[in-house]
């Protein structure tokens, strides 16, 4: 007799499920794609307790007749794929999403297309139709979602507390909001409005200063490039801002949120040069690129994508951030030699051209940064006699000092500032370049080091 039996569509539904639904938020991220792909323009997610007493997702988009209804219970029946999966333009292409959901939950469907009289209201218990009939209702869809895991009490064992549920709900609402500037979105927790984006805020831009940005942004870097069948468009917080590093990077692909190393590091690569050490892009980067060049068919949650070409894609990122990046420096500079009028712009270097955010000491002073002044001893220039020599952080400017130093007197007079990040000096022989932050460093270690020497470092021991 044949050892190989073919599952029950019940248990093929709740393995399904395994894959598509981990836990409350992935409910939100299903439901709520199903209602910007049925073209709506207000998404409204409800959710209570830690999103497993309740999840509804109402929407005002093209709904469903009373067949479809039932239909889109039916494992693989979808409304959205013909035969090419390299020709997919919408969020779901596998009809697995609702009866997945509706496998492991007490799952309510209202629905009604703007054209039909009435509409179709479907009740499922744990994957079984238990009630279906025809209902007056507004137009759209409302999905509810009861009891989630009900079914399955060790998969319920595995979600985390109630804050950090509702945590990544809001996170698919916002990614789901940034990635739709065009759509309203709300959600409601315990019947408090967490969050609330009407059409006002219906540009990327606004989208990112709301939800992102949030308090700390003034600045923000919009990003634009293009290649055949690729079009990037996206918003950075500005490098400068305080607590700019500490915001996430999100990126889409064809609206579609992704996680992809690769594409996080061609952002960075992009900004590698505008951000200190440790600081990385933050903001929205979305990718529209045509579908023949994407794979999204990769993982069930569809998280992740998978290019034709992708060093190409890469390059255009990197480059279009990079680009970005420099505008928004020259624009930052311009506006703060503005103030100083054009004949200020224009004065070469070293004959009384003073940037004005930064403030230099007198033109004979040797620079120093606010480290050197509290510990006179320690400099850049002078490394005690007894110590073997430092690596470099910047071996030209630094030898150079370093010689004059040595012959009795500093000579390099600081001329200005280059983004916010580097100094320039007149030397002897011409520019002088120093690295803020690398010089820093450097003064750090050095007052370690020189402390170390003298009898150790003052440290403070770990409560
Ligand atoms: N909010 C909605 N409004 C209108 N139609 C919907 C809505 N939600 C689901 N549908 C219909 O039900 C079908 C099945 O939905 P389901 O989410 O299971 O699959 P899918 O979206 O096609 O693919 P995937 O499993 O990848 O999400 C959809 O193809 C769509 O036709
Ligand atoms: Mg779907």
């Amino acid at each position: 007799m044949s050892r190989i039996r073919i599952l029950s569509e019940d248990l093929a539904n709740r393995i399904a499920a395994g894959e598509v639904v981990e836990r409350p938020a992935s409910v939100v991220k299903e439901l709520v794609e199903n209602s910007l792909d049925a073209g709506a323009s207000l998404v409204s997610v409800e959710a209570q307790g830690d999103g497993t007493r309740l999840i509804r997702v109402t929407d005002d988009g093209c709904g469903m007749d009373a067949d479809d209804a039932l239909l889109c219970l039916e494992r693989h029946a979808t409304s959205k794929l013909e035969d090419d999966l390299f020709a997919i333009r919408t969020f779901g292409f596998r009809g697995e999403a609702i009866p997945s959901i509706a496998s492991v939950s007490l799952f309510t469907l209202l629905t009604r297309p703007a054209d039909a009289e009435l509409g179709a209201r479907v009740e499922v218990r744990y994957g079984r139709v238990i009630k279906a009939h025809e209902i007056g209702c507004a137009a759209g869809t409302v999905v509810e979602v009861r009891n989630l895991f009900g079914n399955q009490p060790a998969r319920r064992k595995f979600l985390k507390s109630r804050r950090t549920e509702l945590a990544h709900i809001d996170e698919v609402v916002r990614a789901a909001a940034l990635a739709n500037p065009a759509v309203r979105f709300r959600l409601v927790v315990d019947g408090r409005t967490t969050l609330h984006l009407a059409t006002a805020d219906s540009s990327l831009t606004a989208r990112v200063h709301r939800l992102l940005a949030g308090k700390l942004s003034r600045d923000l870097v919009r990003v634009a490039g293009q290649a055949e069948g690729v079009e990037v468009e996206g918003v950075l917080l500005a490098p400068d801002e305080d607590g700019a590093g500490r915001q996430p990077l999100r990126l889409f692909v064809n609206g579609r949120p992704v996680r992809d190393y690769a594409l996080v590091r061609a952002v960075a690569d992009g900004g590698r040069s505008f951000f200190l050490k440790g600081r990385r892009p933050a903001g929205v980067v979305c990718i529209r690129i045509a579908p023949h060049l994407v794979d999204v068919n990769v993982h069930p949650t569809k998280q992740e994508v998978r290019f034709r070409q992708p060093a190409q894609i890469f390059r255009l990122v990197a480059g279009a951030v990079a680009q970005a990046l420099v505008a928004y420096q020259q624009a930052r500079r311009q506006e703060d030699f503005g103030g100083r009028g054009k004949g200020a712009q224009t004065c070469p270097p070293g004959k009384g051209w003073r940037p004005q955010p930064f403030s230099s000491p007198p033109v004979e002073e040797p620079y120093r940064t606010e480290g050197q002044k509290e510990t006179p001893d320690v400099s850049l220039a002078e490394p005690p006699p007894d110590s073997p020599p430092l690596p470099q952080v910047r071996p030209a400017p630094l030898e150079r000092e370093h010689d004059t130093r040595a012959a009795g007197r500093p000579f390099v007079r600081v001329i200005g500032q280059l983004f916010d990040s580097y100094i320039l000096c007149e030397g002897e022989d011409g520019l002088v370049v120093i690295d803020q932050h690398g010089a820093q460093e450097r003064l750090l270690f050095e007052k370690l080091r020189r402390e170390y020497m003298h009898g150790g470092v003052r440290r403070q021991a770990l409560l």
